[in-house]
């Protein structure tokens, strides 16, 4: 709608108007308004008026026009770095590629002061790729390399995105090996890799640094190390020996020694080899004359030998008395020969034996000069007596090769003997059992008595064989008796039966139930042990003999004594008493002599 056409519009309005009534017309304003316009006040309160909303223009009743704000530039109305953007009745602002709105919205309009900034494109990682170095420009950024890494497939700076370039490391390829060192180790290849090297086998470090950087550039680089090539020089000679080298004496050289003939090794190793430290090593060579055989030495055997030493032992039956056990090789050759002596073992106590069942004879067998204690315990022991224990002991100090010690042993007794030789500890036993022998006489005193019957006594003689001792009473007839044996037969004929040759026992009694004195009565018609003690005849002359006997299985052994003469009243004869005399000097005579014996008489 142009101008004109426009104000006759208007005018014709107007008349249409001014044909209507007032006050419908003040009502119709607001209802006339167009739907993009408001009703509001007039400024003077007189009435009301449409008014377009914001961004329209025109009459607010028949049109109102959307006005196109960007028209005036969008830095203008949005602000650098913006595009506006129309729309109906108003406009908004978005920002170029590479800035932002600082309300952090994808578009804005800038009556809040909102306005677009440059974005740090940098602030994302790895933008640039692996060596990439990310440089933020206004809008926009741009990638160039760090140090160890070189542009590849471009220049710098390039853009990861638009451009096909990239950055790469330095790689400085395998380290450089010279000729007297050797790559120990490397961490790798590329920029600042670190290879470590040695002196190769042979050489010597001797200043500068073993490791080598890869540098930036490309090139290895920090390895000084200077190595000096080993040298042992001229091996060590040895005495009575020879050597085989190569004349050689570089690491690794060996060189072998030999003993000369009549010589021998006594190191542990023949063989010298030139070592990383520069020296002549591992040969332990002593060439020692050779000894020969072992040296021998009596009742002895080798337990151990080398060449060069023997080590001796006694054979079993022998012990080493003083002396080394070890024979030497000297230097000249010569065996030092041990100077072990080995002598038999013999018990400290031998040859051990009993005289006269009382001595002990022995001999001591000793390896000093030395007095030797010994002590000697008995003990003695009766079958026939249980309650029987002797127990002694005797001390002898003595420095002699040959001992003797006498012992009172009993008689009838079984005797074991130790005998300790106490500085050694050793003990010999040896038994002895002991004879019987002939019991004690008791005590009487030779009487002759006339019939009738005499009373006799005795004292009795104490005695260890009491056990089996007894008491046996004879009695004889004086006329045609012969002899008496003491040593007759001890049972007799207990039936009172009259030998008339022998004369016969009256009477046994235990000596182990006799008191210390006793009295007897002869012919007093008793019985005595299983003996009758029969009356004697009258006018007969008579002798009565007392035998003590000790028994002990087959062994028996009595003493005998004439204890009395009685004579028939009858019957007195000069020429009997005379032989009684001579009888009882010889029953005497053979009781003090403990003797068996046998007498005679002659009667005329
Ligand atoms: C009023 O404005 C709106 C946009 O806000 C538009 O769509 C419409 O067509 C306008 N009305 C007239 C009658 O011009
Ligand atoms: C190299 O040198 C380092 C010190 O510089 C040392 O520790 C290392 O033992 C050396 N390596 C060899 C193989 O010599
Ligand atoms: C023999 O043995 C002795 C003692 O073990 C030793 O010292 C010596 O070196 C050895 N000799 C030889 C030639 O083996
Ligand atoms: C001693 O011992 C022997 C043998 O055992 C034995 O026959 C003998 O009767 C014993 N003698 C004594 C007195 O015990
Ligand atoms: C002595 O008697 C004992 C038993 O008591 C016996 O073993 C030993 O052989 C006897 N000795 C002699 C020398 O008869």
């Amino acid at each position: 709608m142009d101008e004109r056409s426009t104000t006759v519009f208007m005018v014709l309005l107007l008349c249409v108007g001014s044909a209507t009534p007032a006050a419908a017309n003040i009502l119709d304003v607001c209802a006339s308004c167009h739907v993009n316009a408001t009703c509001e006040d007039k400024y003077d309160k007189s009435g009301k008026v449409c008014n377009c909303k914001y961004g329209f223009v025109g009459n607010g009743r028949t049109f109102c026009q959307d006005k196109d704000e960007c028209q005036i530039g969008a830095t203008k109305i949005c602000g650098q770095h913006t595009t506006c953007h129309n729309t109906y009745g108003s406009y908004y602002c978005t920002c170029l590629t590479g800035y932002m709105a600082s309300n952090n919205l994808p578009v804005f309009i800038p009556n809040d002061g909102t306005h677009c900034q440059d974005i740090d494109e940098c602030k994302v990682a790895g933008l640039c790729g692996e060596g990439g170095h990310c440089r933020n420009l206004d809008g926009s950024f741009d990638c160039s390399c760090q140090l160890g890494y070189r542009v590849h497939n471009g220049t710098e700076p390039f853009h990861p995105h638009k451009d096909k370039a990239s950055c790469q490391v330095v790689d400085c390829g395998h380290p450089k090996l010279h000729e007297d060192i050797v790559l120990v180790s490397a961490t790798g290849t590329t920029f600042g890799s670190v290879a470590s090297f040695e002196c190769d086998e042979g050489f010597l470090w001797t200043s500068g640094n073993n490791a080598s950087q890869c540098g930036a550039d490309g090139l290895w680089r920090g390895l000084t190390v200077i190595c000096d090539v080993i040298d042992c020089g001229s091996p060590p000679t040895f005495p009575h020996s020879h050597m085989q080298w190569n004349k050689r004496s570089r690491v690794g050289t060996e060189v072998l020694y030999q003993c000369n003939s009549g010589y021998h090794n006594i190191g542990k190793s023949n063989v010298f080899t030139c070592t990383a430290a520069g020296q002549w090593e591992g040969a332990t060579l002593l060439c020692q004359a050779k000894c020969g055989p072992v040296p021998f030495l009596a009742h002895s055997e080798v337990v151990w030998h080398n060449r060069s030493v023997v080590i001796h032992r006694c054979v079993s039956g022998y012990h080493s008395w003083r002396g080394s056990n070890v024979s030497t090789c000297s230097s000249s050759g010569v065996w030092q020969t041990a100077t072990l002596n080995c002598i038999e073992i013999k018990p400290p106590i031998h040859q051990l034996l009993v005289l006269n069942e009382k001595c002990l004879q022995w001999r001591a067998e000793k390896y000093e000069e030395a007095t030797e204690m010994y002590k000697v315990i008995y003990i003695g022991s009766r079958e026939y007596e249980r309650a029987f224990l002797e127990k002694r002991k005797q001390f002898l100090s003595s420095k002699a090769d040959w001992l003797e010690i006498c012992l009172s042993l009993l008689p009838a007794t079984n005797y074991s003997i130790s005998i300790l030789a106490l500085s050694v500890g050793y003990t010999a036993t040896i038994t002895i059992n002991t004879s019987l022998t002939e019991p004690a006489v008791p005590e009487i005193h030779y009487r002759e008595y006339e019939t009738p019957v005499p009373i006799l006594r005795l004292h009795r003689s104490p005695s260890t064989l009491d056990t089996i001792s007894f008491y046996q009473v004879f009695v004889l007839p004086i006329e045609g008796f012969m002899a008496f044996d003491c040593s007759s037969p001890v049972n007799g004929k207990p039936s009172g039966k009259s030998d008339s040759l022998q004369g016969h026992i009256v009477a046994q009694m235990r000596i182990s139930r006799v008191g210390a004195e006793m009295h007897f009565t002869v012919g007093d018609g008793l019985h005595y042990g299983g003996f009758f003690n029969a009356p004697l005849e009258k006018g007969k002359n008579y002798y009565v003999i007392l035998r003590a006997v000790s028994q002990w299985k087959k062994d028996l052994k009595s003493s005998c004594v004439l204890w009395a003469k009685v004579t028939g009243r009858s019957y007195v004869v000069m020429i009997s008493s005379l032989c009684a005399a001579a009888l009882i000097g010889l029953i005497v005579l053979a009781a003090f002599l403990g003797c068996t014996y046998t007498w005679f008489v002659k009667r005329r």
